[in-house]
């Protein structure tokens, strides 16, 4: 079935949004570093363009979790496809995230990193589906947008590993 995409949130929408947000974090880190860990594969977009806007000193880390099979509905599983590099100890941690949805993803990784022990976790995500959520536990620090409940694509978010490259956000319609 041939898809089509309909604009959500344009380019120059995310990137406005994405410096204010990282205003936001350069206000409340100040005197501070941060260690920001990106969720692959789906946050890398979001992450480069709010790490470069960053003004406190930043490091970097990378995880892949799957919890989606290639439809568009949470298989509740989670599963650490590539953990972190570097021990969290200490560490002041923010989590970048592309999107949350039901939360399980995120339930299950901030339970798994509170253990290392860091000295503070945080979560950035660019969009949020607050009604989609089951894990009411999730509270999300920096949100760019609260969406409606739609399937979205673009900005390092796929459906079936198509459209990440997008810059901006679109729903996906089926035709
Ligand atoms: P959660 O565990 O249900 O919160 O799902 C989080 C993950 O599901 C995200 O990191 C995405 O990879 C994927 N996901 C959820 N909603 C969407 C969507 O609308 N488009 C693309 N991926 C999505
Ligand atoms: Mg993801």
């Amino acid at each position: 079935m041939a898809e089509r995409i309909r604009v959500l949130l344009s380019e120059e929408e995310v990137d406005k949004r994405i410096r204010e947000i990282a205003g936001k974090i350069n206000r409340d880190y100040a005197g501070r570093a941060v260690h920001l860990i990106c969720i692959l594969k789906g946050g890398v977009f979001f992450t480069c363009e709010l790490a470069k806007r960053l003004t406190v000193p930043v490091s970097l880390d990378f995880m892949s979790v799957s919890s989606y099979g290639s439809g568009t509905e949470s298989s509740g599983v989670v599963k650490i496809v590539k953990d972190l590099d570097q021990p969290l100890e200490g560490k002041e941690v923010l989590i970048v995230e592309d999107i949350i949805d039901s939360g399980r993803t995120l339930a299950y990784l901030i339970d798994l990193l509170q253990k290392r022990n860091p000295k503070s976790i945080r979560l950035c995500t660019l969009l949020d589906k607050p009604e989609r959520r089951v894990k009411k536990q999730v509270t999300v620090d920096y949100t760019c947008f609260t969406i409606p409940d739609e399937f979205v694509v673009g900005y390092g978010l796929d459906y079936d590993q198509k459209y990440r490259n997008l810059p901006y956000i679109g729903v996906v319609e089926q035709q």
